[in-house]
């Protein structure tokens, strides 16, 4: 047993996009998504990310002729969308106090564009929170999780379009009024910044259709503007509509090291950290920083703002920073010498003092406490983990159990740290353990990258009976939750 800091009201859970988890592509009227363009990539090194997810006319064109769910794998997800019933019911056993979950907004306009939603994704998502509320798990809604109408990319060139800012407002304001009743948190973009490795996914961005790689820089940063007008109506709306609302903003935790004590290192660390943090600054402090403004400036990246974009960011700043964390990485300026690794759609140099995933991700449990503190100094807001977990591979023993003692070992290091940032003052709201039931992966589109307490049957070209099974570690969160993080032994 630990001395616990972590205070009674904790949120502890999991997290799931719909993306990833629910399947039925084409059910119920849900309109394609950029998900459902996304094939299958087991074959891809770590290091070269832009592979992982690069999306070009040829592919969104070929995957608009098949209804094809093998090579499509986000098509078919763990058929959360039938099963969520028994799904929440494993949750409520664990104890979950909160689920992470996103709603597809091709399900509530299967466009984008539709003057009236559509009935059965509104139904659908209502039972599903109805559910949830049936266990006492409180909801914490993302409402863009990597899933734009792919209407909205080919049309309108997604994000890049400022149409695109009053169709995703109008989404927000219907899903708050339909679920005011039920829904208190929610987060407005997923790892906003991930705009600038994913711009497909991210924002409907289609780098071919630009000239030159500056061309589509300058789109990234027009998109990402919009989003940043997108987020902050959203905020405004969200506390009209709801009172007593929170909503928060959700950053990918990119943490990096100086390889060295030379002072070059510590600065090249020092701006990657600041790079990360561009999209926080905005949606918490309200405004551009100013070495992007001048990074804009020198590079001649002119942002096409409406009157009032500014003043709409500065007002409607953000209740709470949430964030994933998964790994770390290190900044060198000699990094060319140096050996590489890659994970979670970035690159950098490998760090001697840490163990790496099976796909080789740093593994880095004091770096979660580092982060933390930096975080709510820097800000001085609620701080919530939103995602943290260890994709791996999993085997199912003759007796059918699984033994993932390095998932438990990997969550427990992460744990114990977010403890001693409590203690070190850091204000934490909750957190929610990434794919808490095994669902298919962002980048690779593999079933095989697992990060659940609950394994699901199925393999990475979707065959397998979708059987629910429960892990070691299913038995040990299930006993964290219940001593608030007291208890962490396995
Ligand atoms: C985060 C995303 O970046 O990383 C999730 O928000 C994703 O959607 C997670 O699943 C882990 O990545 P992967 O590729 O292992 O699923």
């Amino acid at each position: 047993m630990v001395k616990s800091y972590f205070p009674k009201s904790f949120l502890w859970g999991g997290a799931l996009s719909a993306n990833q988890c629910e399947g039925a592509w084409n059910e119920d009227g849900k309109g394609m998504s950029v998900a459902d363009v996304a094939t299958l990539k087991p074959h891809i090194p770590v290091t070269d990310y832009k592979a992982q997810w690069h999306v070009g006319l040829e592919d969104i064109k070929k995957a608009m002729e098949t209804d094809d769910t093998v090579y499509y794998p986000k098509r078919r997800g763990i058929d959360f969308y039938h099963r969520y019933k028994e799904d929440l019911a494993l949750f409520a056993e664990m104890g979950f106090k909160v689920l992470r979950v996103s709603i597809a907004w091709t399900r509530i306009f299967p466009k984008g564009i539709e003057e009236t939603p559509n009935q059965a994704g509104l139904d659908f998502y209502r039972s599903l929170f109805e559910e949830m509320r049936k266990y006492n798990i409180e909801p914490l809604v993302t409402l863009s999780h990597y899933e734009m109408p792919l209407y909205l990319v080919n049309e309108y060139d997604g994000w890049v379009s400022r149409e695109v800012v009053d169709m995703f407002v109008k989404y927000c304001k219907v899903v708050f009024e339909e679920y005011k009743d039920l829904v208190k948190y929610w987060l407005t973009f997923n790892e906003i910044d991930s705009i600038f490795r994913h711009p497909f996914a991210t924002a409907g961005i289609v780098e071919e259709k630009y000239s030159s790689k500056k061309e589509a820089e300058a789109a990234i940063y027009q998109a990402l503007h919009h989003q940043f007008v997108a987020s902050a109506l959203a905020t405004k709306y969200c506390h009209e509509i709801i009172p007593g609302s929170k909503v928060g903003c959700m950053l990918t935790r990119t943490l990096t090291y100086p390889e060295t004590c030379d002072p070059r290192d510590v600065l090249l660390a020092q701006k990657e950290n600041r790079d990360n943090y561009f999209c926080s600054d905005v949606q918490v402090f309200g405004k551009y920083p100013k070495h992007v403004l001048n990074y804009l400036e020198e590079n001649n990246i002119h942002i096409k703002m409406e009157d009032g974009d500014l003043d709409i960011i500065k007002k409607y700043t953000v209740d709470f920073l949430s964030f994933s964390y998964y790994m770390s990485m290190v900044a060198s300026i000699h990094a060319e010498q140096r050996e590489k690794v890659g994970g979670n759609l970035t690159t950098g140099v490998k760090n001697p003092y840490l163990e790496t995933s099976e796909w080789g991700w740093q593994i880095d449990p004091i770096g979660l406490r580092i982060a933390l503190i930096d975080l709510y100094d820097r800000y001085r807001i609620p701080l919530f983990v939103v995602e943290n977990g260890l994709g791996a591979k999993d085997k199912i023993e003759e007796d059918g159990s699984i033994i993932d003692d390095y998932r438990i070992a990997y969550l427990k290091s992460h744990i114990e740290q977010m403890n001693l940032a409590i203690k070190d003052g850091v204000e934490l709201m909750g957190y929610t353990a990434w794919g808490c039931i095994d669902i298919v992966s962002a980048t690779t589109s593999q079933m095989s990258k697992r990060y659940g307490f609950i394994y699901v049957d199925v393999d990475d070209y979707g065959n397998g009976t979708y059987k629910r099974i429960k892990k070691k570690s299913f038995y040990w969160y299930k006993k964290v939750i219940a001593s608030n993080g007291s208890d962490l032994e396995y």
